[in-house]
């Protein structure tokens, strides 16, 4: 199959394509680059030993898709482009809304004007908001606390009435939960433009002395050692989640909605352990208050992809600092 891959230059885009050339589908990344580097496209190709094509462009470009759509045969989409920071969402959410949903939109009715109907969009947690109970199920009720979580509901809810208005079509919302890690070959990964938000791209700047200490937001949540808790997820058991994805998806018509996540979470400073053993020294940290926004606990329900896509998560927190460690020693 010809895969479209929009963002297919960023983090979790990236080792899709490489997981997707690996299972010999062809490839077609279209990323404007913003939050990503055209070195990435050279490794991909170094990687997987095959060659994905790449189209610079900006999703909410219509003649540019059209274009696109017009020249190539294209035979599923999968949706990564997008802004994902929940900061910097609540500072300028009419860009997010922007680029999140008038740049969906304008690939959808692409795909619709060409008769491309297969598409998995990337969706996350954070349409669970602050979920009532651990682990959360997919049909959990959906709230969203920012512009950047809002952004994903709303085009989840696009989906939604768009498959009673197209029932052919043959659509996959992907919830993932908190990808890390890097590929093992230490080519690709996670480099976040400025000071980091998450908490595993902090942890290894600090590791590498660009940071001097990790702050711990709160240590008085009701979790194992007081420090919030979550499912952390290696980026590439995320990649082959798409893969699998694609082939239950491909004939199927209708919307399906699935949790990707390990289902075992883990604390801050279980994080941290892991990735002091990773790198063989200290993280140093301060306690300080929590992080307004938080939750204590936050872990997929992962049944339903185990039962229907036959995929799990295999790879454990050593393994995504060890890989984080080996791409962050690359990356500086
Ligand atoms: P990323 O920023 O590394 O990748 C996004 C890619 O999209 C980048 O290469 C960027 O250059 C490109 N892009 C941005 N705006 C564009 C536009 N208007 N047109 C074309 N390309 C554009 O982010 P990521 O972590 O790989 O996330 C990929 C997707 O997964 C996003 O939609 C994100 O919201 C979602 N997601 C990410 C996480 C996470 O924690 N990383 C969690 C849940 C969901
Ligand atoms: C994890 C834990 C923090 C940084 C966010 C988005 C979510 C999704 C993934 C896209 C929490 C603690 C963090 C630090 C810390 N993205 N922490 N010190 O908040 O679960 O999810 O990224 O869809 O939408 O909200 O991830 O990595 O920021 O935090 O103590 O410097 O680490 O309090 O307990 P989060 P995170």
């Amino acid at each position: 199959m010809k895969i479209l891959v929009t963002g297919g230059a960023g983090y979790i885009g990236s080792h899709t394509c490489v997981e997707l050339l690996l299972a010999g589908h062809d490839v077609l990344i279209f990323d404007d680059l913003s939050n990503s580097k055209p070195s990435v496209l050279e490794r991909i190709d170094r990687i997987s030993g095959r060659h994905a094509e790449f189209i610079e462009g900006d999703v909410r470009d219509r003649d540019a898709l059209r274009d696109l759509f017009g020249r190539q045969q294209i035979d599923a989409v999968i949706h990564f482009a997008g802004l994902k920071s929940v900061g910097e969402s609540v500072a300028q959410p009419l860009w997010y809304y922007d680029v999140n949903v008038h740049g969906s939109l304008v690939l959808f009715e692409s795909m619709a004007e060409f008769g491309v109907k297969t598409l998995i969009f990337s969706s996350s947690a954070t349409v669970y908001g602050d979920p009532a109970s651990v682990p959360i199920e997919e049909h959990f009720p959906l709230r969203t606390t920012n512009p950047y979580g809002g952004s994903k509901l709303m085009v989840e809810n696009i989906l939604r009435d768009l498959i009673v208005a197209a029932p052919n079509w043959e659509i996959a919302l992907l919830r993932y939960f908190n990808p890390v890690g890097a590929h093992e070959s230490g080519l690709i990964g996670e480099d976040p433009r400025g000071i980091p938000n998450n908490l595993l791209p902090f942890i290894a700047q600090v590791a590498d002395g660009r940071r001097e200490r990790l702050a711990v937001f709160g240590d008085d949540y009701p979790t194992c050692d007081g420090t919030g808790m979550r499912d952390y997820i290696h980026v590439v058991d995320l990649a082959l989640g798409h893969v699998r994805m694609l082939e239950r998806l491909t004939g199927r018509a209708g919307i399906q909605t699935y949790n990707l996540g390990t289902g075992a979470p883990s604390s801050v400073l279980q994080m941290v352990a892991a990735f002091e053993r990773a790198c063989g020294k200290p993280i140093p940290y301060s306690i300080m208050p929590r992080r307004p926004g938080d939750i204590a606990t936050c872990y997929a329900s992962t049944e339903r992809a185990a039962r229907e896509l036959d995929w799990t998560a295999q790879r454990g927190i050593q393994q995504m600092c060890d890989d984080a460690w080996r791409w962050q020693q690359n990356a500086t």
